[in-house]
């Protein structure tokens, strides 16, 4: 690929023109920034050699790292064959293909596989498809939802209404739509937390369309966990109540917890499950995955039974080949046992991180780690920061979520550049705490 700008040059034209996610405009124009050239395995690499071990996936996505040679192979022969073309009305064999295995390899009992864009429509569409289904089974007043306590699941309107991390939401309040908030179990506390939710639900559940959670970790919220009994006994309980359980495993599945699916941990099967990031591992893409059950209540009518609503790259078929490819390189390479195997190295680091002082609630979870920086101001201290500015030295990728500082690495990560990523943030947070 011919490339003719410089680093100054890339660097000014960004700073001029270009709006970062998730990053304040002034902190970023005093920022001298990564610039990204090229990225391989678990690595980034700016142009002029120097490497970065990808701390978090590029954002939770490259489960199989970057540029693995059966992806990289798979995007050049279908962008060659059939690059795009609508859904509505048409079928391609990568949707097809993908549909059927994902339906194979999901929580048995989901049948029916809506394509969207990226893990926030992959939720979107999940709420609107909860809102209709209990119109069209007659329960016109199930109209409201729960979502837990510091919750994320994404940034359309409809997604940040479910979301409570409350510095993402407040700009926003003002039109987001209202919706119960139940405690995050604690794992120490999480039957009162339980207790809660079967409050909520034993009193309101004849408006509650559905219950959405992250099931048993929540990402952005700071990586944490619950146990897996939570997850079960919620599901016994909204399928006693009749309530929709939507499982947001954008982040989770895929490996991330040691097991394909988070929900495999409570072996529940909810009614809704929203994926996105590793699931197309290169290019944008979301899947939505229903039950008979509701895919069923949308038959009938004279059209106005259908789901109105659709994305521009629904079913992309680049997207959709890759997806596919995932999951074929998942199977052949036996994926989540790999990432389970490497899990302990995560743990152990953790523990030994949490004995450090400053530290405080040391984590870890599959292929997460994560721990609070003591005097932690949240989402905008500047703790996370100093350790994310330490580990760019020592040659890591490591953003943090305000001062909570964590790794997410690719799931084919090797035991070797592991330990060493493990060890710069050692270093890092040291370096970090000692200033
Ligand atoms: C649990 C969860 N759901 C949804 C999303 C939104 O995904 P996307 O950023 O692809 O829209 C995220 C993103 O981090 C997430 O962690």
């Amino acid at each position: 690929m011919k490339r003719s700008l410089t680093r100054t040059e890339i660097v000014r034209l960004d700073k001029e023109h270009v709006w970062h996610p998730y990053t304040p405009v002034d902190r970023w124009e005093k920022t001298d920034p990564i610039v990204v050239a090229r990225a391989e395995g678990s690595c980034l690499y700016e142009a002029d050699g120097t490497r970065l071990l990808d701390g978090n996936s590029s954002w939770w996505v490259a489960a199989l790292g970057h540029a693995h040679p059966r992806l990289v192979r798979v995007l050049r022969e279908q962008a060659a064959a059939l690059d795009h073309c609508a859904l509505a009305g048409i079928a391609h064999e990568p949707a097809s293909a993908l549909a059927a295995e994902l339906v194979r390899v999901a929580p048995r009992g989901l049948t029916r596989v809506f394509y969207t864009d990226n893990g926030s429509t992959s939720v979107e569409v999940a709420v609107k498809i909860a809102l209709q289904t209990w119109q069209h089974l007659g329960a016109t007043r199930k109209t409201r939802f729960v979502a837990l306590n510091s919750a994320f699941h994404g940034d359309t309107l409809g997604a940040s209404s479910l979301g409570g991390v409350e510095i993402f939401r407040r700009p926003f309040s003002s039109v987001l739509f209202e919706c119960f908030r139940a405690p995050f179990p604690e794992p120490n506390a999480y039957e009162m937390a339980f207790d809660s939710m079967h409050r909520l639900i034993a009193t309101e559940g004849d408006t509650i369309a559905a219950v959405v959670i992250e099931p048993l970790l929540q990402g952005a919220a700071g990586m944490r966990s619950y146990p897996a009994e939570y997850l079960s006994a919620l599901r016994e309980l909204t399928l006693k109540h009749d309530i929709l359980l939507i499982a947001d495993e954008v982040f989770t599945g895929y490996g991330r917890t040691s097991k394909m699916w988070a929900c495999d941990h409570a072996g529940i099967t909810p009614d809704i499950l929203c994926l996105g990031k590793a699931f197309s591992s290169l290019i944008p893409m979301g899947a939505t995955l229903v039950t008979d059950r509701i895919y069923d209540s949308f038959r009938g009518g004279p059209g106005d039974r259908a789901l109105w609503y659709g994305h521009t790259f629904c079913g992309n078929p680049i997207g959709a080949a890759l997806a596919l490819e995932v999951l074929s390189i998942y199977e052949d390479e036996g994926v989540v046992d790999q990432a389970a195997a490497k899990a302990p190295r995560i743990k152990a680091a953790f523990e030994r991180l949490g004995e450090l002082p400053g530290v405080a609630r040391a984590r870890s979870l599959g292929m997460t780690g994560a721990a609070d920086l003591e005097g932690a101001s949240g989402y905008l201290g500047s703790a996370g920061w100093r350790v994310y500015d330490e580990a760019r030295r020592r040659g890591a990728y490591l953003r943090p979520l305000g001062d909570t500082v964590y790794v997410c690495p690719p799931l084919v990560i090797s035991d070797r550049e592991l330990d060493e990523l493990l060890e710069i943030l050692h270093e890092s947070v040291r370096a970090a705490l000692r200033a």
